[in-house]
Order: structure tokens, then sequence, then C-alpha cells
């Protein structure tokens, strides 16, 4: 007999409308959609056409309406600042319906777009709901990017406002963000009118006469604001991801289909109820802080938790345990570089075994590939089950996972399981044809895909279908090489283009390669991701310098390091770089990066038969000893 997921996958391709709108039920709609799927005007599909719906209304209104007002939706946990707060769905709605009347007497209205430039705050919550409230668009920028990515985003999302805060704070120190804003405001051409400034004890920021305002005189005594209904297809959210370019690509996220497909997920996907505790360990910067930090336990009714900390260092390794405990957590999320960072200072899991686990049952990990020591080292460890699942900033929820709620099928190491009811999932060949199972293939989702996913790209539609449609009709991109065994696992192994994964953050080399190409003794350059035991992968990079500079690597490399730290920001751990002679091309002049990565990995190679002097690898090979790779070679 089929097993419940196979009956619940079947149901989701049989009959797409059908099983949505079942799944669009326990969300309060203002209008009823006219059309579950419309697919007048493919590939532009849209979920829910002719509803109304208020997101924020169903993640926290909807439950005090249900006697969950009491009920606590938000615990902030920060052991960087030393706070615990605590907010109950009836405390956040009133914060958020402050907040959104603040936005409003600044003159922001539906469609409107607000840039959030935030540390880990409860503010930041508060902010992007509020803005869901009024029908306003926000746009999350994470704190870790530079002033130049910024200015990038405030010219493409085009904000009325920008809600940010005086600092952030990493561990052990205080990241300045105002002088951060102000620059990327200088470099960007769209000027925002004002920005609403969060003044954090920590360090506090001068603000600018006429333009910045405080957050507290600001939104204290604002009179709130209530839920307005938008259309089911409006923007809820623009969320900038690395593309394969350097410009970075604003994902567009609708109201209807997302609320729909998060608020299903939670219960099928994470097995998670109302009134449970759940803790997405990631930033509201990344796409799974958007969905799984803020709105999909809201909208369920569960509790989220919001911490401002790292798996290590804050104060040491047995800080995820310690949140678990406090709050009560059943269920956790992050990325699986953070198990390792854990793993790596308390191989033997002695500070988890101080704390009572008893209520933790389910540990989800992804963002990066999931490598089998690490699962393995946690599912013993913990002694629950750990979920790898894969997806992607543009799918906004799990395109494969096991699916807790729909009874957890056997776990294969390597694998993030099965495709999720509403995916269909094919693996192509160059040519588009589908691959035998157990062969590597580029990894596709035919359309539509399922409610949740980008509708398209923020004013982009041109781009949408050139980035993911057009080299597959009918089907969209992912992005990801990978393949299907006989039973319908996915293994997902590698990207197809240059966005490389550090610490599950993604990034790509192409734009730190734009940085380095400004320097002015770089005559070409490029990029590699290779492999790290902590962060999944590091950027390393070659640089040919131009004819007649006479400087050395010790004094050129330290530069390259500050540009692109500087251009793209900290986050991308960009640390290591070497001066080469030539760089290997292919006879066409195209870098051979893959051949690059699989030296510096230690991986076996073959020399592509189309390189101009196979002589070059040797010269590549050099320079990679001299930075240490491959790891653990003599
Ligand atoms: N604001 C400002 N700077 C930030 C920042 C932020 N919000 N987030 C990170 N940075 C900085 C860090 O301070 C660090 O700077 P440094 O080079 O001066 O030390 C740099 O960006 C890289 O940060 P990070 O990737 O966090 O590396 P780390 O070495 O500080 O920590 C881990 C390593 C594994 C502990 C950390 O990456 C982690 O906790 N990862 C969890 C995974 C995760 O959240 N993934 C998101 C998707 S699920
Ligand atoms: P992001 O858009 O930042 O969420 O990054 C998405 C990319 O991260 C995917 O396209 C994959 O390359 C990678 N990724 C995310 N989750 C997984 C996973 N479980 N296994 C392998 N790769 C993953």
């Amino acid at each position: 007999m089929a097993s419940v997921y196979e009956q619940v996958y079947r149901h989701s391709q049989d009959d797409p409308a059908g099983f949505w709108a079942q799944a669009a039920e326990p969300l309060y709609w203002h209008r009823r959609w006219d059309t579950v799927r419309d697919d007048r005007r493919p590939p532009f599909h849209r979920w829910f056409a002719g509803g109304e719906i208020n997101t924020c209304y169903n993640c926290i209104d909807r439950h005090i309406d249900r006697g969950r007002g009491r009920q606590l939706a938000l615990i902030y946990d920060s052991p960087v600042t030393g706070t615990v707060r605590r907010f109950t769905f009836e405390e956040l709605r009133d914060e958020v319906a402050r907040v959104a009347g603040a936005l409003a007497a600044q003159g922001v209205t539906a469609g409107d777009r607000v840039v959030i430039y935030m540390p880990m705050v409860p503010e930041a919550v508060i902010g992007m709901l509020a803005c869901a409230r009024i029908g306003a668009v926000h746009s999350v920028v994470f704190g870790g990017f530079a002033p130049k990515e910024l200015a990038t985003r405030i010219d493409d999302a085009r904000p009325r406002l920008i809600l940010s805060a005086s600092c952030g704070i990493e561990a052990g120190r205080v990241i300045p963000y105002k002088p951060l804003l102000d620059a990327a405001i200088d470099l960007a051409s769209h000027k925002p009118e004002r920005t609403i400034i969060l003044q954090r004890p920590q360090a506090e920021a001068p603000l600018v006469a006429g333009r910045d305002l405080d957050w507290r005189e600001t939104c204290d005594e604002a009179a709130p604001a209530d839920c307005v209904p938008v259309a089911a297809t409006d923007p809820l959210y623009i969320l900038y991801t690395s593309g394969t370019t350097g410009i970075p690509k604003g994902v567009v996220r609708d109201n209807g289909g997302h609320a729909v497909a998060l608020h299903w997920s939670m219960e099928h996907v994470y097995g998670v109820g109302a009134g449970e505790v759940y803790w997405a360990a990631s930033d509201i910067g990344w796409v799974v802080g958007h969905s799984y930090i803020v709105y999909a336990p809201l909208l369920r009714g569960a509790t989220t938790v919001l911490y401002e900390g790292k798996p290590v260092g804050t104060p040491d390794p047995g800080a995820f345990w310690r949140v678990i405990e406090q709050h009560g957590v059943s269920v956790l999320f992050t990325a699986p570089t953070a198990f390792r960072a854990i793993k790596k200072e308390d191989p033997d899991g002695a500070f988890m075994k101080r704390h009572d686990l008893s209520r933790f049952r389910t540990l989800f990990l992804a963002g990066e590939r999931c490598d089998p020591d690490t699962l393995h080292w946690a599912r013993e460890r913990l002694g629950v089950p750990v979920i790898d699942h894969w997806w992607q900033t543009e799918t906004g929820w799990a395109i494969a996972a096991n699916c807790v709620g729909l009874g957890t099928l056997p776990v294969k190491p390597g694998s993030p399981t099965r495709a999720v009811p509403g995916y269909d999932v094919r693996i192509l060949d160059d040519e588009g044809k589908e691959m035998p199972r157990g062969q590597i293939g580029s990894i596709v989702i035919k359309l539509p895909m399922p409610p949740g996913c980008l509708p398209t790209l923020w004013h982009n539609d041109a781009g949408y279908e050139e980035s993911y449609l057009s080299r597959y009709p009918g089907c969209y991109l992912t992005g990801d090489a990978g393949y299907m065994d006989d039973d319908g696992y996915l293994y997902i192994m590698s990207r197809v283009d240059d966005i490389i994964n550090v610490a599950g953050h993604r990034l790509s080399t192409g734009a730190m390669e734009e940085a380095l190409a400004f320097h002015p003794d770089v005559a070409e350059c490029a990029v590699v991701g290779v492999a790290d035991d902590l962060k999944g992968e590091v950027p390393v990079g070659f640089v040919v310098t131009k004819a007649g500079v006479a400087r050395g690597a010790d004094e050129i490399v330290p530069e390259l390091v500050e540009r692109v730290r500087a251009s793209i920001g900290p986050v991308a751990a960009f640390k290591q770089a070497a001066i080469v002679a030539r760089l290997p091309k292919t006879r066409s002049g195209k870098i051979l990066r893959g051949t690059v990565k699989k030296i510096a990995d230690g991986q076996p190679y073959t020399t592509p038969a189309t390189i101009d002097d196979p002589a070059i690898l040797d010269e590549m090979a050099e320079a990679l000893r001299g930075l240490g790779y491959p790891k653990g070679a003599a």
C-alpha cells in the first residue's frame, strides 16, 4: 500500500487546484479567490488570483481572534547582550500595529517598498510584519553585507523608507550599522525620504536631521494601524540573492500562495503544531529567516525563537542546548555548518549532556549539502531524527524533504529524501532529456511550481524568464546538479553556476571577481570555492598582475582581501589569494574553475582536452600548495 507521503504527493500532482484550495482553508481570506491557480499567462502562473488576504493578520490577529492572544508568539534570546524578551500574540500585535502606524504616518502605503537593514532584534521582525500589515513590500538586507551591496539593493527596490539600527553585535564586538547605511545611501542613486533608526545602547548613532528618525520616538506613540487586505498576488517582500552575475536578483514573494505554502509546510514538512516552540537558527537576512523565523511559525500559531548569537563562542558550544532547554524548543532548523562548528569545539557532546533536551524532537538541516559525518554525529549525540532538506531563496520552502508530518521515510545520509508534495522534480541532460536514475544531471522543477515559489523577479519578468525558464522550456532551472536514485531520493551534488555556499551563505564568485578586477594591479582573476571543513566552502582568489607590476603577494593580497570585504562584506569570508603567472583556460578563453577546484579539493581530475596549455594546471597546483591545499596533504 502507498505510504501517506505517496498518497499526499499523488494528490498534489493529480489535482493541484483541489490540493492547494484545501490547504488554503485554515487561513483568513478577506475575499475568497476566483481561481486557485491562474494559468492564463504562462509561464507566469499565479496562485489564488482574485483572492484578498493580509499576511500579518494571518500571522498574528487570527490567533488572537481564536483565543491564543496570551500565548507566546516570539522569544528573543540574545546571548551577545544578555537579554531575553518575550512577546505574546497580543503584545506582538500591539507593537506591530504601532510600527505600521508610524510607517503609515510617514506616507508609506500599500505597494511602497521598505528596506530593512537590521541585526537580529525583535524590532526587525516587527518591522517586517508592520510592512505586511499595511501592504508595504519589505526588502531585508543581511547585516554582513557592505554598503555597496546595500546600495545596489536600494537602487533596485527604490524604497520610500529604510528601517535600521545603530549597531549589530557579533561575538565579542559591536558593529556600527549606521555608518554603513549612510555610506550606502550616499552611493545609491535612489534616495529614500526617511530612515527610522533603532538606537541600541551598545553604540548610539548620530541622526541626519530631516532624514533620520529615532525609532522609539517615532513608533512608541504612533496610532496603531489595522491590517489592509491586499490581492493574494500582490508582493509581500523582495529578497535579493546571488545570481550568476555580480548583480543580485530580486526574488519576489506574493502574499496568498506564500501564506498557504508556509502554513501547510509547518504541519506536513516539520510536524509542528500551534503552541509548540520552533526555532530556526538563521538570520532574518536570509530566506530561512524570512520563512522559518518569521512567517511560517507565526502562521501556524507556534512560538518562534529569534536568536542573536552564534552556535559557538556565545559563550560556548552549549549555546544551542541552553536555548532548547530554556525555551522548550521542539524543533530546531539550522545549517550543517553550525553543527560542524559545535562538533569541532565539543566533539564528544559534553556540553549537550548538561542540558535537559527531553522536549526536543527533530533537527532539520538545510542551506548547503549535509555531509553524512555531520548527520551521523548529530543523530547519535542528540538521539532524534536529523532531517536534511533542500531548497533555495527562489522557492521559499522545501523542494525535497523527509516530510515528518506525513510519516517519516527511511533516511539515506547524503540525500534530502524525496520531492515535497507540490513539486515535480526532474533530472535532465544537456538536451533536456530525462537522465536515467542514478546519473547526474541538471535538477529542474516542472512548471507550474507550487504556491510560495517566486512568481517573478522584481520589475524584471524578462530576467526571470532568462535566468530560470529559458534553459529548459517548461521547467524551472534550480541551478543545482544532482541525481535521483531508484527510490526517488534526490542527491544534490553541486551548483552548475558560479554560486558558492560559505557557512550556509549563498555568494557569487563572479561578484568577488568583479571586486578583484578593480584593483589597479590586477590584469585578470578567478575566484574558486574550495572545500572547507567548517564552512563547507570558502573562496580562494587567483590573480594575474599587469605587466610591470613589481609589488609582490605580501603587499597585494591583503589589499585584495580588503577590497572584497569592502565591496561585498565580511560575510564573503574571502581571506586567501595567490598571484599566478597565468590562468588555466580553454582555447576559447573560458577559465577552468571546476578543474582548479578539483585540484584544491584533492579530487581526481582529467586535463580538459580544450585547455590551451596543460602545464598551467601544474602551476595552479603549486599555487594551491602554497595556500595549504589540498588540506591534509603532506
Ligand atoms: N553583521 C555584520 N557582520 C556579520 C554578520 C552580521 N549580521 N554576520 C556575519 N558577519 C561577519 C562575521 O563577524 C565574520 O566577520 P570576520 O571575518 O570579521 O570574522 C564574517 O561576517 C563571516 O561570518 P560567519 O559566516 O558567521 O562566520 P564566523 O566565522 O563568524 O562563524 C559559523 C562561523 C559557522 C559559526 C557561522 O557561520 C554560523 O553560525 N553559521 C550558521 C549558519 C547560518 O546561519 N546559515 C544561514 C542559512 S540557514
Ligand atoms: P539559498 O538560496 O541561500 O537558500 O541557497 C540555495 C542553495 O543552497 C541551493 O541551490 C543549493 O545549492 C544549496 N542547498 C540548500 N540546501 C541544500 C541541501 N539540503 N543540500 C544540498 N545543497 C543545498
